[in-house]
């Protein structure tokens, strides 16, 4: 790699070339003249990749339309349907017989379903879908644990064109709430309740919960999944299987023809301020984006057996459990429950198991598992694994080191692979034939067009910090805000408007090759355990709870998670702080947010260092609690 030979004496122990037969194997051997080629001409680039790999129903007449910036248009004119895809065309060849998804339930029942099986269920809940009167356009939630009924229902949705809006299941009442609430979803899909760690989590109990707040559900569906007792409401909820079982669920159901930027599914994220944003992606661009990076990064064969340990809830999952893997007819793992549970080896007994060949986890997971020590995972036989991959995050040298040691054992490369839930695929990422550093996402994925640059856009020198940026559109960017076009351009399009640039709202290095160094979020986002939370929202948490009067939340480092939530919150006039207080505000945000969202500590306070227009500072906040210098404090009110 020549690229490197200019490297720094320091960095140079620390670079990893690829053994020179993955680098022959690979998809793109030579990352540089595929990217060349790919910016010297990116509808070039994307139309012969999406002609090459998909099945269209109708060809595009252009491919990328960029008259109306920053509401770029990819494969105008083409109709297909992901699902199509995904499902029906592999019905046509031997990948009808083979394995798609490899399901594990955290009690230790397996189950596994062909292509033929999955589209036949796919297919069957498509029809009770549509007799439960949903349709092309129509919003639907699901909120579920990891199971197998989870990819069905999102699939289901897409076959008939309605937009699924999938919430976390390890969120809880209000955020659930409010996203069925913004999304207007007439229909959600839920189930009895969800295994985690021997015990389960009450999800219908919730679900109850969340739907009396919101006013639009008429239909809730319910899948039987831990067997616990559950309130059934008569006339608004349905078992799954008794849905099932009638007539309604026909396995004949036709795949709705789809226009290539129609909605696919709404995704909420947090953003710096306010209510969660409704991250929009369509059937075409996003479809040939996610599959692409997928097959490319993760070198995917027929014989590969994928896991990806994420959580179909989160834009992970949805694009590397649920639609690459399906549409590259790939076999996938499905891990319900926790990593550690009954002991810190289950993940490496999984591999073991089912001979698992690529695995893309978080640092999180990582460290928590290097504190078990090395002893969990050697046990195992792991020699199946050639690739390992990293989300999420920016994963510490010592973890990368441990991962590549101890589970790759030294000969599977490593994909540290950036991305956010609006750009909808991996955007800075190695190819298993480019040389690693630990720590660096290494460079944009052929097509991606990134720089980091200062407060006027200017390129900083390197290994400066900097904003990081991207030039120019990709086929599986975010559409839009649902019904929020306005906040979509100012939230994204609006510092560097000048220059149309997308800002995603982290901060990173480039050193002398070229390779990204990605920091961390410059706005009020704090990412725990990989999880991306918005201050707004669980401040909003604590503040709905009866003694609370004001609050802040900020994230601070932590060793394990990345980062921990910690909460200030001044009480109301009359309310006498105690510990017990602090451990039901604690409490009070699991509820209504989610145990991730639980701050580590909370600090009840007299005031909150403001500005004179009354914006909290959390950036002084987040000193004091470090220790840090308070930094610049003419604005601070008092
Ligand atoms: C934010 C997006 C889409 C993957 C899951 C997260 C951070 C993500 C990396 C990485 C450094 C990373 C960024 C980004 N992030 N991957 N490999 N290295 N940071 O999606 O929940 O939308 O979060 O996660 O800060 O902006 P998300």
């Amino acid at each position: 790699m020549a690229l490197l030979n200019g490297s720094a004496k320091t960095m140079a122990e620390d670079v990893y070339h690829p053994a020179p037969e993955i680098v022959q194997s690979a998809y793109i051997p030579d990352y540089d003249a595929v990217h060349n080629e790919a910016l010297a001409d990116l509808p070039a680039f994307w139309g012969s990749i999406a002609a090459e790999n998909f099945e269209w129903y109708e060809q595009w007449h252009t491919v990328l339309d960029d008259s109306n910036p920053p509401f770029f248009k990819w494969y105008v004119g083409a109709k297909t349907n992901i699902v199509h895809n995904a499902l029906d065309r592999h019905m046509k060849t031997a990948a009808r017989n083979k394995a798609a998804l490899i399901f594990e339930g955290e009690p230790g029942d397996t189950k596994i379903y062909t292509y033929q099986q999955l589209n036949y269920e796919v297919c069957k809940f498509a029809s009770v879908l549509r007799a439960l009167g949903v349709g092309k356009g129509d919003r639907v939630t699901i909120y579920m644990g990891r199971i197998p009924q989870l990819m069905m229902a999102m699939l289901a949705c897409a076959k008939i064109g309605a937009i699924h809006s999938v919430v976390y299941g390890g969120f809880s009442t209000e955020a659930l709430h409010s996203r069925i609430e913004d999304s207007a979803s007439k229909v959600l899909i839920t189930c009895d309740g969800a295994w985690l760690r021997g015990k389960t989590v009450d999800l219908k109990d919730i679900a109850d919960e969340a739907v009396q707040r919101a006013g639009t559900i008429q239909n809730v569906v319910v899948v039987k999944r831990t067997g616990q007792e559950v309130q059934m409401v008569a006339g608004r909820d349905h078992w799954y299987h008794e849905l099932m079982a009638l007539p309604i669920a026909d396995p004949k159901a036709t795949t709705e023809v789809m226009d290539a930027e129609d909605p696919l599914f709404i995704l909420y994220t947090s953003g710096t301020t306010g209510k969660p944003k409704a991250i929009l992606h369509t059937h075409g661009g996003y479809m040939v984006g996610t599959a692409t990076t997928h097959k490319w990064v993760f070198d995917i064969r027929p014989e590969d057996v994928w896991w990806c340990a994420a959580d179909p809830g989160w834009i992970t999952g949805h694009s590397y459990i649920v639609y690459a893997p399906l549409i590259n007819g790939a076999t996938s793992i499905m891990y319900e429950g926790a990593p550690t549970f009954p002991y810190p080896d289950r993940w490496w007994q999984i591999v073991a198991k089912y001979g698992v060949t690529i695995l893309y986890t978080a640092p999180t997971a990582i460290r928590g598992f290097m504190r078990f020590g090395d002893s969990w995972p050697s046990r195992h036989d792991l020699s199946s694994l050639r690739l390992l991959g990293s989300v999420g995050e920016p994963i510490n040298p010592e973890a990368w080191k441990w991962y590549h040691r101890v589970i790759g054992k030294e000969k599977c490369p490593i994909m540290d692979t950036w991305w956010q839930t609006e750009t909808g695929n991996f955007m800075i990422t190695p190819l298993p034939s480019v040389a690693l550093k630990p720590g660096s996402a290494t460079r944009g994925f052929p097509g991606v067009d990134l720089d980091v640059v200062d407060e006027d856009g200017h390129p900083v020198a390197p290994n400066e910090e900097g904003f990081l940026v991207i030039k120019r559109p990709w086929p599986a960017m975010l559409r839009t805000l649902y019904k929020d076009p306005d906040r979509y351009v100012e939230a994204y399009w609006s510092r560097y408007q000048e220059q149309g640039w997308y800002l995603p709202g982290d901060s990173a290095k480039k050193d002398e090759d070229g390779y990204i160094w990605v920091i961390g979020r410059i706005d009020d986002v704090i990412k725990v355990s990989g999880y991306r939370l918005g201050t707004a929202e669980i401040e909003s948490a604590l503040v709905s709870h009866s003694t609370v009067a004001e609050s802040a939340v900020i994230g601070v480092p932590d060793e394990l998670k990345g980062n921990v939530v910690h909460a200030f919150c001044i009480l109301k006039q009359g309310v006498e702080p105690s510990e017990k207080l602090q451990m039901a505000l604690r409490d009070h945000v699991g509820h209504e947010m989610g145990p991730i969202a639980k701050p580590a500590v909370v600090n009840l306070v007299d005031s909150l260092p403001k500005t004179r227009s009354g914006k909290i500072m959390r950036r002084v906040l987040r000193a004091q609690t470090l220790g840090q210098e308070v930094g610049d404090l003419s604005t601070l009110a008092d």
